[in-house]
């Protein structure tokens, strides 16, 4: 949500700058831009849209020691070059890039603009330029002004700022957003996250919330709200730069799809002993796909360690009395380890003492620093915005989980072979992608779909239809099977495929049923089943046929395939699979 690089040092900044933010994408896409520190003024560069645009509006090769960039997710103000970042201040010597959302702008806005600040912008950043500008012209020192600057915020943000007068110096701050400082040899980078800087460092200072950085070519120098010196710690950063390439496939979204074989190999060979307190219960909270992710998990941990779960939206459950206490064990699920909704009731739960097991595939995020308990999933670096390969490996953390919690050894030892032979059945879909791209031609101009499922893959029919929408702008939605005749069956003609789960266990027969209701209004009928049965032949307009697994795994071979299905369907519409509109990974607002 909102991509933000910085860079001082000899090199070319603004090649490092299109570099990073190009490796930021992925945190938003309605505008990019770049403003370079040169002794004779500012240089801002902005265009709306793709950061190709930006490289097209940037021609000119210009020396600078410091620099800073942007690529925007539009929260404040629609998409356009006037509200895309870099912003200023009224004589345009101070210029700042920023990541989170001001709640008090309006007021801010107001006060500025009472003592003769212009606003150009629609955007809640551009207080802050004033506002920062103003104190600098008092104080006449940066880190002071920004110290001053941000008591007055309220909200979430990552800023880095440059002033003029100010030359090789960059100012950051944090607050409910990640910043990343990359150390490095008489140069030092700046990042909302690693992908940016991972091919010029290895090494890095995590700013804490609350927490000003002052980065020069040679030194970084970390402070507190008062503004005392603190001593940074350095860390290792934990990906290799060849993550970030696509490897011969035309989408990172296809290559990831591909990964996940080796992803379940990873996080069984991983499986990270947890030192759990007692609970009585589980809470888990996630958002989007990670939502999905945990659905799967009530179903097992339920079945496996008879301990209730409930699971709930992070946006929901924050704003509503929830009861949670000591003996509650809060799982928090998240690919990225930053969305922000999810960090609140995170730190909600903490502060009513419970304990809180964070499941990410990122152990450097602002989540993992939050838990008490890290179980980190090991799908390595995800790219294309929509979620494929780390939904798989948090359903093995979740298989994982139940079987640490299992009540009985038997069935929990059972399914621990079973995991073992995944690997092998979800190569076997991959190598039947040619069959499911053929029929995802045959259904890529439907306007509408209807995924339905029951009990463990009704999470399978909610993901399938996510999926969908998300890369397609295809109608989709999930149910459950058995609430299709409580309603949408309404819906259902010949203009309206569903697409159902039909796996071998307890709802089976159940959910032949549902279809059958289908069938008798004209719906197209696709089946995604592991069941051999001559009645599907008659039933299904079109089968995919997939290896047995047991009914408690088969939501992993389906995701399998309803992201198969949702790629070669954007594919065939020409859709930017990797970075649909609209969205972006890392959703670092509330
Ligand atoms: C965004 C992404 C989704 C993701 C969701 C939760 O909406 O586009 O793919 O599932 O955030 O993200 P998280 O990183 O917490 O899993």
């Amino acid at each position: 949500m909102c991509g933000i690089v910085g860079y001082v040092g000899k090199k070319s900044t603004a090649e490092i700058l299109l570099n990073g933010l190009s490796k930021l994408e992925y945190r938003g896409y309605d505008s990019a831009g770049i403003a370079l520190n040169l002794p004779s003024g500012m240089k801002v560069f902005k265009a709306n849209g793709k950061l190709h645009n930006l490289k097209n509006v940037m021609t000119e090769n210009i020396a600078a020691g410091s620099g800073i960039g942007h690529i925007r997710w539009a929260t404040h103000g629609g998409a356009s070059e006037v509200n895309a970042h870099p912003h200023s201040c009224n004589c345009g010597s101070l210029v700042l890039v920023h990541n989170g959302i001001i709640e008090n702008f309006q007021e801010l806005k107001d006060e500025l603009t009472g003592c003769g600040c212009v606003f150009k912008s629609q955007t809640d950043t551009e207080v802050i330029a004033h506002l920062v500008a103003r104190e600098f012209e008092k104080v006449k020192d940066l880190k002071t002004a920004v110290i001053n600057s941000i008591k007055c915020l309220k909200g979430a943000f990552a800023l880095c700022v440059m002033h003029n007068d100010v030359q090789d110096t960059i100012v950051v701050a944090k607050r409910n957003a990640p910043l990343v400082l990359g150390v490095g040899n008489g140069e030092n980078y700046i990042a909302s996250d690693i992908p940016a800087i991972i091919e010029y460092t290895k090494s890095a200072i995590y700013l804490d919330d609350n927490q000003i950085g002052v980065v020069s070519a040679d030194e970084i120098k970390i402070y507190d709200a008062s503004g005392n010196l603190l001593t940074s710690k350095v860390e290792n950063l934990p990906f290799e730069p060849q993550a970030l390439s696509k490897m011969g496939y035309k989408h990172y979204m296809l290559k990831e799809i591909h990964e996940q074989s080796d992803v379940i190999r990873n996080i069984l060979a991983a499986s990270p002993e947890l030192q759990l307190k007692k609970f009585d219960r589980i809470q888990i909270i996630a958002c989007g796909t990670s939502l999905h992710a945990a659905l799967v998990g009530k179903y097992v941990i339920e079945d496996l360690a008879g301990i209730p779960v409930d699971v709930e939206a992070s946006s929901e459950f924050i704003y509503r009395s929830t009861i949670i206490n000591e003996n509650t064990l809060v799982i928090g699920i998240s690919q990225s380890g930053e969305t922000a909704d999810t960090i609140t009731a995170i730190k909600q739960v903490k502060e009513k003492g419970a304990k809180v097991l964070i499941v990410t595939n990122r152990p450097d995020s602002t989540m993992a620093r939050l838990a008490d308990n890290l179980f980190p999933i090991e799908a390595g670096i995800e790219v294309s915005v929509a979620a494929t390969k780390s939904y798989m490996a948090q359903l093995i953390a979740m298989y994982l989980l139940g079987i640490l919690l299992a009540k009985d050894a038997e069935k929990a030892a059972v399914i621990k072979a079973e995991l073992s032979q995944l690997p092998a059945k979800v190569e076997m879909i991959l190598n039947n992608s040619t069959a499911i791209a053929e029929i995802a031609r045959k259904y890529s101009n439907f306007k509408n779909f209807i995924f339905i499922a029951r009990g463990i893959n009704y999470p399978s029919a909610l993901e399938g239809a996510l999926k969908l929408k998300e890369i397609s702008y295809i109608n989709a939605t999930g149910y459950s099977a058995g609430e299709l005749k409580h309603g949408p069956i309404a819906m259902l003609d010949e203009s309206m495929p569903v697409l159902a789960f039909l796996s071998e266990g307890i709802v089976y027969d159940k959910v032949l049923s549902n279809c059958q209701e289908a069938k008798a209004r004209q719906a197209k009928l696709i089946a995604v089943t592991n069941v051999e049965n001559s009645t599907h032949q008659g039933l299904f307009d079109d089968i995919i046929q997939i290896p047995h697994v047991s009914d408690m795994l088969s939501p992993t071979l389906n995701a399998v395939v309803l992201q198969l299905l949702a790629y070669y369907i954007a594919e065939f519409l020409g859709k930017d699979v990797d970075q649909p509109r609209n969205l972006a990974k890392s959703v670092t607002v509330e």
